[in-house]
């Protein structure tokens, strides 16, 4: 590999499809409003527009799951790059309504990709001492994306336009594809395919020399045994991992995160904020949740995932139910409106030191390499669904419920994902890939004893 190439290049190219990920999610809700009057929507067909990048990331994570573990993590990603940008100029220039649509489902197969692949990349490539640091920069990346998003909306609101807010994603789109190109493979999935030698020099060049022969044995001999297809996935001992990885996913958008990233105006006009603070606290949420990722990156190694997911689930759910009890007593009043906003603040802020990175950066580590693509895309799939049903149920859900029972429903969600966490979730911190993948099969072990004795 190029010599030239520091560590923070490859983290940072590594990570770099999170923006895309963030940008394209988070541009529609500002473009929307424009896109509409443009091509004369109506409330179905915008909804087919807003939810079209769901549906494809759902379709490009299950393809990019199993195809990883076949082509290698550096190519799916670089593959998505191109879809990034044919996506990107083809909605900017679509002339109707069904193109547009069309090509948003484009733009969501190359966003699904890149949900699965890079975490993974990420976490592959890192030392087990910073692995969840380097691997939230994933997350980091889909924030920043996302405020980048406001704020290109903002600029171009007055202009009404909405090609540009689409089209500008072409820009990072190209930079990630000519950055990966000089980027290396991940040495693991290399060693999984026998290529030993590349694999040695990656990690040569990743370790700066140190402790390369224990890894690359480590890595070896977690790896002889399952060959890795679907069968291996079923295996008893991997099972309590596809559980582990779906629940995270689900709860992980059953507590509504997308419904205030998608929705934070409509929300605070809603509570009778006038439309230019609307925009303002949109923008300020989005940089809440740059800066608590930023906390979570300094966490995550430290304090560890399972703490920050107990954390975060309590502070979400408490957020929810002041704000859903203020709405509830003085609905509309000046005073909810700015409650709402601070609550919603808050909630957002917990999100982004937990739930936000520590999903992707678990699902990223909890499966044995074997499978670790397929795995990855299970829960993936699970996650994009999961984001159509609650966006979609939304607009529904407020209109039905009012927001005041509508957030406490997220709110009792989040007291379920923490008994989730608590009862299923076993902490990751500091271990090597290998050595939770062993841990795996020690427990299976464990269990198998204990069932031979109670029946005996
Ligand atoms: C996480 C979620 C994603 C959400 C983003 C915003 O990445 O998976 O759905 O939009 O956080 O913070």
């Amino acid at each position: 590999m190029n010599r030239g190439i520091s560590n923070g290049m490859i983290y940072f190219f590594g990570a770099l499809g999170g923006l895309l990920f963030g940008y394209d999610t988070g541009v529609i809700s500002g473009a929307i409003l424009f896109i509409e009057k443009s091509l004369h929507l109506n409330s179905f067909t915008e909804g087919l527009v807003v939810s079209g990048i769901l549906v494809g990331a759902i379709i490009g994570s299950a393809i990019s799951g199993p195809l990883t573990d076949r082509i290698g993590r550096k190519k799916i990603v670089m593959i998505s790059a191109v879809i990034f940008c044919i996506g990107a100029i083809g909605s900017a220039l679509s002339s109707d309504m069904i193109s547009l649509v069309l090509f948003r489902v484009v733009l969501g197969l190359a966003v699904g990709g890149a949900s699965t692949m890079v975490p993974m990349y990420l976490s592959e490539m890192a030392p087990t001492k910073i692995r969840g640091a380097l691997s939230s920069l994933n997350q980091l990346m889909i924030v920043i994306g996302i405020l980048l998003a406001y704020i290109v909306n903002y600029i171009f609101s007055p202009i009404s336009g909405w090609r540009w807010m689409l089209g500008l994603a072409f820009v990072p789109g190209a930079i990630l594809f000519i950055g990966m190109w000089f980027m290396p493979e991940s040495p693991r999935w290399l060693l999984k395919q026998g290529r030993e030698q590349d694999a040695r020099s990656i990690l040569t060049h990743l370790r700066k020399g140190i402790g390369v022969e224990a890894e690359v044995r480590e890595i070896k001999e977690a790896n002889q045994k399952e060959a890795g297809g679907w069968k291996d996935l079923k295996a008893p001992w991997v099972r309590p991992a596809v559980w582990v990885a779906i629940g995270l996913a689900v709860f992980q958008q059953f507590i509504g995160c997308n419904t205030v990233i998608y929705y934070a105006p409509t929300t605070f006009t809603d509570v009778g904020l006038g439309v230019s603070a609307a925009i303002l606290g949109t923008i300020g949420i989005g940089s809440a949740e740059v800066i608590m990722t930023i906390i979570a990156v300094r966490l995550i190694d430290r304090v560890g995932r399972k703490r920050l997911l107990v954390i975060g689930s309590v502070g979400m759910a408490a957020s929810l139910f002041v704000l859903g009890i203020v709405n509830m007593l003085f609905h509309s009043s000046a005073g909810a409106g700015w409650t709402t906003l601070v609550c919603l603040a808050a909630y957002i802020s917990f999100f982004s030191i937990s739930w936000g990175p520590v999903m992707w950066v678990m699902l990223s580590e909890i499966f044995p390499l074997s499978v670790r693509g397929m795995g990855m895309g299970i829960g993936a799939v699970f996650n994009w669904a999961s984001n159509l049903v609650v966006s979609l149920t939304f607009p529904w859900l407020l209109a039905k419920l009012g927001i005041s029972v509508l957030f406490i429903s997220y709110g009792v969600m989040g007291i379920l994902a923490l008994i989730f966490v608590i009862g299923a979730v076993t902490e990751t911190k500091g271990r090597s890939l290998e050595q939770i993948e062993l841990d795996l099969r020690n427990r299976n072990e464990l269990k198998n004893r204990y069932q031979t004795a109670v029946g005996k």
